[in-house]
């Protein structure tokens, strides 16, 4: 197990005895695999989400309970080296064009390697680059003079490029047109089917969760309230309504077609060639 977190609580207020102390992170229990996984983190803004993601790569440590990251207990009593875990478990965070810094594309993808002191540094970059489509040409070029949808795939080769088994993005859709949307949901699965990284989204977007992940953790208040297979969750009509969550649109175009032509279809698919499938099945049925 890569990530394994039991009874973790989280205050960013000072925790004092005998107080009621305002934990955003209540008795978090988490188990997550270091390849093939991919989850989605869904829930409402201030549920806790961001503070998660920064729990699991150690760039925050927990009150009380014990989080293990590759079998190293991150603690406030006792030090580890935190680096090995940041190399491991790569956080990519909102808007992470916004942290590109150094004069050259190439550079500034080098950073990470050279910061974690691996020694193919420039090779490592080069290749992280490759795979998020930044061409060789572009590599001695200014990131300022990207488009936002390149600076965001260079921002990611960044943290590709030190080579983490598990991959945390924190809101990575938001601002992106549809295509930018499409072309960085497609790298995230090339990265999880191909490279077998564990992948793991925040997002709001149910597009997303349907169209991508296979695992889905929903937080509410601090709590999780949902880890399980994405199939599970929206077939509990009183969970997403409990936690005000939304389903994808083609669930919920299925269901209006199964109420409005009262046929017998199966409403959970996940993208629109499935949908597409099932459509076909059934109504192929009917006129037979
Ligand atoms: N740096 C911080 N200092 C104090 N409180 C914070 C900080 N970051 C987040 N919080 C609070 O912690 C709670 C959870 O926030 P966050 O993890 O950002 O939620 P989410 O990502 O789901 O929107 C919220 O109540 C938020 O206001
Ligand atoms: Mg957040």
């Amino acid at each position: 197990m890569a990530i394994n977190l039991s009874q973790v609580n989280f205050s960013y207020e000072p925790v004092k005895k005998r107080k009621t102390n305002h934990f955003v992170l209540k008795d978090i229990d988490l188990k997550i695999e270091g390849k093939d996984e991919f989850i989605a983190i869904v829930g409402h803004t201030g549920s806790g989400k961001s503070t998660l993601a920064q729990i699991l790569n150690a760039l925050l440590v927990c009150n009380s309970g014990v989080v293990d990251i590759f079998g190293k207990v991150v603690s406030r009593k006792k030090k580890v080296k935190l680096k090995n875990i940041r190399q491991q478990i790569g956080l990519v965070f909102q808007f992470p064009e916004y942290q590109l810094f150094e004069e050259t594309i190439l550079k500034d993808v080098m950073f990470g390697p050279k910061n974690f002191k691996m020694a193919n540094r420039e090779e490592l970059a080069k290749k992280a680059l490759e795979t998020v489509g930044i061409s060789p040409d572009m590599f001695e070029e200014s990131p300022f003079a990207l488009s936002g949808g390149q600076m965001r795939r260079v921002a990611i080769a960044g943290i590709l490029a030190s080579n983490p088994n598990v991959l945390i993005f924190d809101e990575p859709t938001v601002g992106l047109d549809p295509l930018g949307k499409k072309e960085l949901l497609d790298l995230l699965k090339k990265l999880n089917e191909e490279e077998h990284k564990s992948i793991i989204i925040i997002t709001h977007d149910m597009e997303v969760v349907s169209s991508a992940c296979k695992r889905v953790i929903v937080l509410d208040q601090g709590i999780k309230v949902f880890d399980g297979e994405k199939d599970e969750l929206f077939k509990n009509d009183e969970l997403i309504k409990a936690h005000s969550l939304d389903y994808p649109n083609s669930i919920k175009i299925l269901k209006e077609i199964k109420e409005k032509l009262n046929i017998d279809i199966n409403i959970y698919q996940y993208t629109i060639e499935d949908a597409f499938l099932e459509l076909k099945r059934v109504l192929g049925d009917s006129h037979e």
